[in-house]
This record gives C-alpha cells, structure tokens and sequence, in this order.
C-alpha cells in the first residue's frame, strides 16, 4: 500500500506532508496538514520537523523554505509552477516606486521569491484586505494578482491602487455568463467565489472568500447546494465538512497543483527530491515581507 510506504519514510526522513486543498484529494488524504496558502505558510514556518514535503505549487514550497530555512523543503513535482507567480518584473517595480512617492508594494504570496524581494509585505487571499487595511502608505502597487487587488481595492476605498496585470489562468477562464447559466439551473443555490475570479464573477458572487472561507462558511450557512466558484480541488474538504450539502463547481482545475500525485510524494521522500534551493541573499530579502505579513495578519 503506498499509503503505508509514505508514511513509512515519513518517519525515516523525519518529514511532515503539507498540502493545499486545490491538490487532488488523493493527496490531501496523505497530508498532516491541508489548508490555504495563509495556514500553510503558518505551519510551515512553526514545524520542527527536519524535512516539509509541500504538496503544492513552487511558490508555495519556497515560502516554506524562506520562512524556515533550517529545514530540507521538497516538491513532488518539479514542474508545479503557478503561472501568475511571474506576472510582475522588476522593471515595473522599479518604475512605479521611482514615479509614486509613498508606495507600498503588496505582494500576494503567489509570486516567485525574486518578486516578494522586492516588496515591502505579502499577503494571501485570507489576509489581504486587513494587511492593505493596516499600511501606513495610501498608494498601493498591488501585483501579481490585478483580479484580486481589485477585491482589496473595493474594501479599502480610501488608497489608491495600482496593477502589474497579472492573473490566475484558472479563475479568469470562469465568466459572467457562466455563473448565469449556473444560476439559472440552481436558483436557490448561493455562489461561493475566490477573489482570484474577474469583478464580473465576483459581482455575482453571494459570498467571497479563500479557500479556507468558503470552506468555514459552507460548513456554518444554512443552504443546501452551492455553486463553486474556484478551483474544484477543494470539494474534497467540503464534501467531507458538509455531508448532506451539494456542489455544483464552475471553474477549471488548476493542471500545475494536480500534477501532484501519490506517486511523487512517495518519490520525493524516498530519493530528496526535488529539493527547494534559493542563495541564502534572496531568502533574507524574501523574508522581510513574509515575516511583516504574518506579524500585520495577527
Ligand atoms: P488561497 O490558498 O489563499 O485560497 O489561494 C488560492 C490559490 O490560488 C492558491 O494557489
Ligand atoms: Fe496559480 Fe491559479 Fe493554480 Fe492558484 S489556481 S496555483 S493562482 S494558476
């Protein structure tokens, strides 16, 4: 059984398997830990365990890393790679902070670490309204994700916000009228949305949250039947909280986070790899805003 083998080598390699609710359920069931990208960056950053097998895309096993660097992090996959963490540069950066005095540059936590080095916090989807909320700095260059700085933008009406452009491949490919046609066959179904989807979708949305919120809130709401509006990995989690409540999932899947399969985390933890590396001079500068998130998210 692999399930036995995993949790085998779990012990030799003296690991603790972290995984996101968007990974294949497969997977979460194999996890010690399983949560959004704010609680896993939380317990990646407390664990005393020697080695964090991260269940998830390369952003995510390299804020595990920055945030705790005296521990061996591996990726099952090598290749699980979130296309917006590149959708901003140093150039824009560079522009912006040169042109706008009193800039703060947020930078949501899915983003290579060369970015997050050069921002002033970070922030995830279940924490970016009370972060953006609690800078001093009224003008705000919000990147990579331009969808859910708008979401921010919205709730905090007195800053001024800019964009790099960037998006989710996965929830921008769910439209208006995909949420209308849904709506029309489920009436009395709420919609549940990720910041990550278009204003358009999220103007539909009766309830907006991470992954961890849709998930407390489909677990405390009264309805029986819900139109999901992110990604459908986390029907595993929900079906499993709310037994008896029906999903009816609108969005893609995400192909990077389900690369991730049994197979390879048995393979990452018998053979290392692949190992998370980064100079020792961009994990300090990574750091600075990952720690001021989680000191501004207390
Ligand atoms: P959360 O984990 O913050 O809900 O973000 C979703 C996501 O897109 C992770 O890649
Ligand atoms: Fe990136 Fe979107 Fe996939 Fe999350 S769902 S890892 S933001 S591509």
């Amino acid at each position: 059984m692999i399930e036995e083998a995993i949790a085998r080598l779990k012990e030799r390699e003296n690991a603790v398997i972290l995984a996101h609710y968007y990974v294949d359920g497969a997977v979460q069931a194999l996890a010690d830990f399983v949560g959004d990208s704010y609680y896993l960056a939380k317990v990646a950053s407390r664990t005393d365990k020697d080695t964090i097998v991260f269940c998830g895309v390369r952003f995510m096993g390299e804020s595990a890393k920055i945030l705790n660097p005296s521990r061996r992090v591996l990726l099952p996959d090598a290749f699980a790679d979130c296309p917006m963490a590149h959708m901003a540069n140093r150039a824009q950066i560079a522009e912006m902070r040169a042109k706008i005095p009193d800039l703060a540059v947020v930078c949501y936590i899915n983003s290579t670490a060369e970015l997050k080095a050069l921002s002033d916090v970070c922030v995830t989807s279940s924490n970016a309204i009370r972060i953006v909320s609690a800078l001093p700095n009224r003008n705000i260059l919000f990147i990579p994700d331009e969808n859910l700085g708008a979401f921010v933008r919205s709730k905090v009406p007195d800053k001024t916000f800019y964009f790099s452009g960037g998006y989710c491949p996965v929830h921008a490919q769910l439209l208006a009228a995909d949420i209308d046609s849904e709506r029309a066959a489920h009436p009395d179904a709420p919609v549940l949305a990720h910041p990550e989807c278009r204003a358009d979708v999220l103007a539909r949305a009766d309830f907006i949250g991470s992954t961890a919120e849709i998930l407390a809130f489909a677990q405390s709401d009264g309805a029986h039947a819900y139109i999901l509006a992110t990604e459908p990995g986390v029907l595993y989690e929900l079906n499993a909280r709310c037994p008896g409540k029906k999903f009816y999932p609108v969005t893609p899947i995400c192909a990077d986070m389900k690369r991730i399969t049994p197979e390879g985390v048995l393979r990452c933890l018998e053979r290392g790899e692949y190992l998370v590396e980064m100079s020792s001079d961009r994990m300090a500068e990574a750091r600075r805003p990952l720690e001021r998130m989680l000191e501004l998210a207390q």
